[in-house]
């Protein structure tokens, strides 16, 4: 029998009916609590409500478990790749090999920006926010032809605009990275592989190709999969809530480059290092920056702690910390900041502020230290997080836009602003 929740209010009462999820997550629907009982939902941040159903992502924040369609992180992480991860999240199973192979072909024919980006690249000053200029750039990427097949089936045509995106934001990101520092643009190599080829976008001279070692590209592959998807987070929902007005796929992924940029999101990961490197420079100690967090101090936060979702350790942050360690060792670095992340993270474990509150490391505490060693300049690391996030923005959409019964998103308020007031002209103002 259906189950229903009832709600009384003054002298009405109505039944809501409750939805359950296939891994026993219950919701009440209160499509009918406005019409029913005149009552809207007040919930600031969202953190009591579902935007939506989805079969994409599940996380229990409890157990710290993350799955991509139903497949557990930590097996993805081991045996699978971010490509073949971006296939799984936006066609909802796993490529068979020639699938896979058709999806490389497409990422490596879309690698190439119209040589009119190079005209909008110069547009920005050398120092312009890597976000602000991805943000613009996969704007701008419909502006440009392309093209593609009139036989392709629906489902062929959402591969083809996944692997565009996918495809053409690395190269903009690398882009990016080489107008910063006055380097010229390279031409992606159809040769190497998606993160590979990322790589020499970034690194190559024209007279000298980079050749990234396989324990980074193995390295890069991880932090992107990690990354690839996390169900409603606030840029996620962004291009959900940008795609609910029918808008595009890249007006809604450049909005959530947006939503990513901020350091309580994808911004994070920069947050981290430059916490990290204030304390190991002597700016402050981990203990101070442990009892600022806990004060509150001049809104300071422990960056790379706590989780809206997580309430145990972030399943990501466990394998990052892992890579981290391992990548280091193969290249023979010191880091210290490893050394100051290790320190913090065994303070704020025994500390009670972080305990009672269950705030532990997160995805971003370990990735800027493995991006770092990489030779990845702390202003890309949110860029790079953005690369891997964008199949799951894609994903996203694409389920939004797929559901018949999609609305626009317009959520209500409850106004607290004066009553009705009359103008008052300029002269007569006291
Ligand atoms: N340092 C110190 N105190 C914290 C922290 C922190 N990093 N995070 C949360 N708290 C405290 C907060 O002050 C509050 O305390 P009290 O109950 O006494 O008022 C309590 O913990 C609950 O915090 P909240 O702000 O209500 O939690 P939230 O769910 O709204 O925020 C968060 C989640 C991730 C924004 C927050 O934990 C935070 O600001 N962390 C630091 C930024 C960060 O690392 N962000 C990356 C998140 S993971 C990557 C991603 O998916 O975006």
């Amino acid at each position: 029998m259906a189950r229903t929740a009832k709600l009384t209010f003054d002298d009405r009462s109505i039944d809501l009916p409750i939805v359950e999820g296939t891994e026993g997550e219950l919701g009440l629907d209160i499509g009918k609590l406005r019409s029913g009982a005149g009552l809207i939902t007040l919930d600031p941040g969202y953190g009591n409500t579902g935007s939506c159903t989805s079969e994409i992502t599940f996380i229990d924040g409890e157990k710290g478990i993350l799955r991509y369609r139903g497949i557990p992180i930590e097996q993805l992480a081991k045996h699978s790749t971010f490509v073949e991860v971006a296939w799984l999240l936006i066609l909802g199973r796993l490529p068979k090999q020639a699938e896979l192979d058709d999806f490389r072909e497409r990422l490596g024919r879309n690698a190439p920006l119209h040589e009119g980006f190079k005209h909008l690249f110069e547009g920005f000053l050398a120092d312009a926010p890597p976000m602000a200029v991805l943000s613009a750039m996969i704007n701008a990427i419909p502006c440009f032809p392309h093209t593609s097949r009139d036989d392709e089936s629906p489902e062929e045509r959402a591969i083809e605009d996944a692997a565009r995106l996918i495809s053409k934001v690395r190269s903009i990101a690398a882009y990016g990275y080489r107008r910063a520092r006055g380097l010229p643009y390279l031409y992606p190599d159809p040769k190497l592989g998606y993160v590979a080829n990322f790589m020499h976008l970034m690194f190559s001279c024209p007279y000298r190709q980079h050749e990234a070692s396989p324990e980074m590209v193995d390295a890069l592959n991880l932090i992107l999969l990690l990354h690839a998807d996390h169900e409603q987070n606030c840029s996620t929902s962004t291009a959900r809530m940008v795609g609910s007005s029918q808008a595009n796929i890249y007006a809604s992924c450049a909005a959530a480059v947006g939503a990513l940029w901020g350091p309580l999101h994808g911004g994070a990961n920069v947050a981290v290092l430059e916490m990290l490197e204030s304390i190991h420079k002597g700016g402050v100690s981990a203990a101070d920056a442990i009892k600022m967090a806990k004060d509150g101090t001049g809104g300071f936060r422990l960056m790379g702690f706590g989780h809206r979702v997580y309430k145990n350790f972030d399943p990501r942050a466990r394998i990052l910390k892992a890579a981290a360690d391992k990548v280091l060792a193969q290249l023979g670095v010191k880091d210290p900041l490893l050394d100051v992340a290790r320190q913090l993270e065994e303070m704020a474990l025994k500390d009670s502020y972080f305990v009672d509150r269950k705030l532990y490391p997160n995805v971003d505490f370990y990735s800027g230290i493995l991006m770092r060693a990489m030779g990845i300049p702390t202003n890309m690391f949110t860029v790079i997080f953005a690369m891997g996030r964008m199949p799951g923005w894609i994903a996203q959409w694409k389920e939004l836009r797929d559901d018949p019964k999609a609305r626009i998103a317009r959520p209500r308020q409850i106004y607290t602003g004066p009553n009705e007031t009359d103008y008052v002209g300029i002269d007569q103002r006291g």
